[in-house]
């Protein structure tokens, strides 16, 4: 930062009265905080979301009709992850903040970098994973893309904010290692590395103090250890007190419980608004709290578009669309696959398409992460694009979403009359899907393939937004059970037809052991994006070779994950991580238990060599190399994974964690070396006593695989 830009910012807040300092950390409407005209401080402007820049509200609470708001539709930030390719995940933040800015957007909601604890938060579509490290790297470049434009990030929920249900009060017990080891680093890197212009508080307690504004977290750890220089802005109502947001970091309030009327919002009753005011002139809080903050946010706005020039953007360009296509090619992850894949679309007649999600659209589903894109491809769009020259592709729904009040926790209040009337209308949706299910088998049976495409929903039909959503913001849900009978539906046609192809969407996993070992070949898709379709119908037809890998566990029920059976989900008014850092396959690999697919877990059409494994040790670094060779007969990418395992500590320690990454891309035959170096820290533990990370003599094998289960190379080094 220029010497002269401080300057400006200790003059310019040098010159500002209370009242203008005060308008500038709360909210002036929706989606703007305050600016002063007076001395040409504009408005600052913020938009969701973190996969695409969401629908105009302008300074309203609804979506404006016919905007000009239509915005690229990313795939979802667990499909991001699931390519495991940092170069793409710039190139995804780089087009956001394209588009944000082509919106006139200051600072863009996003990334979603929560740790995925429990497989039944409705928001974990939009996180990255269960591990930090591979969180907090995508996400550094993801950041990085979008800051490029000159539009801020806002990585988002700081801190563990881990679960949808009672958000707004859940009080999150959780030790200081934890914190620490699991739900901190993502956060810790792409302040240091991605170099973050603001950061979103959560609205969770930890420990008996909510998140924005949070001694600990904000203070002591962000902009001090950290150095964080950016600005803290609260979830929407997520300030629940005044004198705590002065004090402890909060830099705008944005949104608030306190305001009864969103068709009258008065904006200086929020809590820093007039009342923070009240706490300055009356000397209970020093003002240099208020000018820390006024500090922050015009340095926010010199480094963005509010006052620096960063040219217009573009929005809904052919290069944005072909990068949302590009990611879903690489997000995808093929699971399983006995040879049925790839189709050969000229060995096949007739193709039955057949599920819900094939034929449905999920950009405006899920909550504050919405999108209106100019379209969306859906997987039998894809499918008739690729196939229709050479065969004959049938559609049957197979079943309709219902309301099913067993399949997600009730919310506060939830009107009994409401669940009266929906389960009326559930048993006549059950009984027209068993219509649906003769229709699907029936086409199944004169089909020469059939692809099955189902799995989670976002929203959910007839219901407002927040009440009965499945797979979405502020409602987790209550099981993996695949929902709308759709067990049943895939038994039926794989046993009508032994060439049967299963793909699932969804922001988790669902329970399998009912259905996939009779399933021949499964792809789990994720929510793909707007050229989604385009990509699942390549993969499946061999036009893409997928080279996805699992960012979380899949394990088969809910309860076997350690947030389930050791900690509590989703808690009540309290929730205990009693499981502390064992988290994903930090527990399933260390206590040996049994999976459906591991972390870091993807399928490939072709096959590679993990060879030549070099050690290089020094001081304070070690560079491990070697080889990978694409042994098959196509051009694929395979993703060398470095986990780090301490063979005596005398802590508790997972068995092994990700440190290193790099995904790669080789022709059939061949070969190429891996660099990946890891610094000391990757060796480190978190000691909660000294309240450091410390590095314990001893032995460490460096593993080298693809996936937390898959080591094909080891070595050892000492400390
Ligand atoms: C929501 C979400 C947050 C979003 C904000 C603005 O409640 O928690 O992720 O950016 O409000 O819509």
């Amino acid at each position: 930062m220029r010497k002269e830009k401080i300057d400006d910012i200790d003059d310019i807040t040098s010159q500002l009265t209370l009242d203008e300092k005060i308008s500038l950390i709360h909210a002036s409407s929706s989606f703007t905080s305050g600016g002063v005209p007076r001395l040409g401080v504009p408005e600052l402007v913020f938009s969701d979301g973190p996969h695409g820049v969401r629908h105009e509200q302008g300074r309203g609470w609804f979506p404006i009709d016919n905007a000009d708001d239509h915005s690229t539709y990313l795939p979802v930030g667990i499909c991001l992850a699931s390519t495991w390719n940092k170069n793409l995940a710039n190139k995804y933040g780089n087009i956001l903040g394209s588009e944000a800015k082509n919106r006139g957007k200051h600072v863009l909601l996003g990334p979603g970098i929560n740790i995925i604890r429990s497989p039944l938060n409705g928001r974990n579509f939009e996180y990255f994973s269960e591990d930090p490290f591979l969180t907090g790297k995508l996400a550094t470049e993801y950041v990085k893309g979008l800051q490029g434009q000159g539009v801020a990030a806002c990585p988002k929920h700081y801190a563990v904010n881990n679960q949808e249900t009672d958000r707004h009060n859940i009080d999150v017990r959780v030790s200081l290692r934890a914190i620490h080891e699991i739900y901190l680093p993502a956060f810790r890197v792409v302040v240091q590395e991605g170099k973050a212009w603001s950061i979103m508080g959560a609205y969770n307690k930890v420990n008996g103090q909510y998140a924005t504004h949070h001694e600990y977290l904000n203070n002591r750890i962000l902009k001090g250890d950290w150095k964080f220089d950016g600005v803290v802005i609260s979830d929407w109502a997520s300030v629940k007190d005044t004198k705590e947001a002065l004090l402890y970091g909060t830099d705008i309030e944005m949104g608030t419980e306190l305001v009864r009327d969103f068709n009258r919002p008065v904006y200086d009753e929020f809590y820093l608004a007039n009342p923070a005011k009240r706490y300055i002139e009356s000397g209970t809080v020093d003002e240099c709290y208020v000018d820390d903050k006024v500090r922050r946010i015009l340095r926010l706005m010199q480094r963005t578009t509010a006052l620096s020039d960063h040219g217009t953007g573009k929005r809904n360009v052919q290069e944005h669309q072909e990068a949302a296509l590009e990611v879903a090619r690489e997000g995808v992850v093929l699971l399983k696959n006995d040879g049925l894949l790839p189709f050969n679309k000229r060995e096949i007649k007739t193709l039955a398409v057949i599920g819900h999600n094939a034929s449905r659209v999920f950009a405006e589903g899920g909550g504050s992460s919405q999108v209106r894109p100019p379209y969306e491809i859906t997987p039998l769009e894809g499918l008739k694009k690729i196939v229709s020259d050479f065969c004959d592709v049938i559609y049957a729904v197979g079943y309709e979403p219902y309301y099913d009040k067993t399949l997600f926790r009730k919310l506060p209040g939830e009107a009994a009359s409401q669940s009266r009337e929906y389960s009326s209308k559930t048993e006549l949706a059950r009984s027209s899907n068993k219509e649906l299910l003769q229709e699907a088998i029936e086409i199944a049976q004169k089909a020469d393939a059939v692809i099955f495409v189902g799995g989670w929903i976002h929203g959910h039909e007839g219901m407002p937004w927040g009440e009965g959503t499945y797979d979405a913001e502020a409602r987790d849900k209550m099981n993996l059970k695949l929902i709308f009978d759709q067990e049943e539906l895939i038994n039926k046609i794989t046993d009508v037809n032994k060439n049967t192809a299963v793909v699932l969407m969804g922001g988790s996993n669902v329970e399998m052991d009912n259905w996939l070992p009779q399933t021949r070949a499964y792809l789990h898709a994720w929510y793909p994006g707007m050229e989604g379709g385009t990509a699942i119908a390549e993969t499946l037809f061999g036009e893409t070779n997928p080279s996805g890998k699992l960012p979380v566990t899949f394990a088969n029920s809910h309860e076997e994950y350690p947030s389930h059976c050791i900690g509590q989900f989703p808690g009540n008014k309290t929730v205990e991580y009693s499981e502390d850092i064992f988290v994903g396959y930090r527990y399933f690999d260390t206590f040996k238990k049994e999976v459906v697919f591991p972390f870091g877990y993807g399928l490939s059409y072709t096959t590679f060599e993990f060879s030549n494994l070099k050690i290089t040790q020094t001081d304070n670094l070690v560079l491990v190399e070697c080889s990978i060779t694409n042994t098959g007969d196509r051009k694929g990418a395979e993703v060398v994974q470095i986990y780090i395992h301490h063979k005596n500590p005398t802590v508790k320690r997972p068995t092994h964690e990700l440190k290193g990454f790099q995904k790669i891309h080789l022709e059939p035959g061949e070969p190429s070396k891996v660099q990946i170096n890891l610094d000391k820290s990757s060796f480190k533990y978190f000691h909660p006593k000294q309240e450091k990370w410390v590095l314990e003599a001893g032995t460490y094998e460096i593993q080298v695989g693809n996936s937390s289960r898959d080591i094909k190379l080891v070595d050892e080094i000492e400390w």
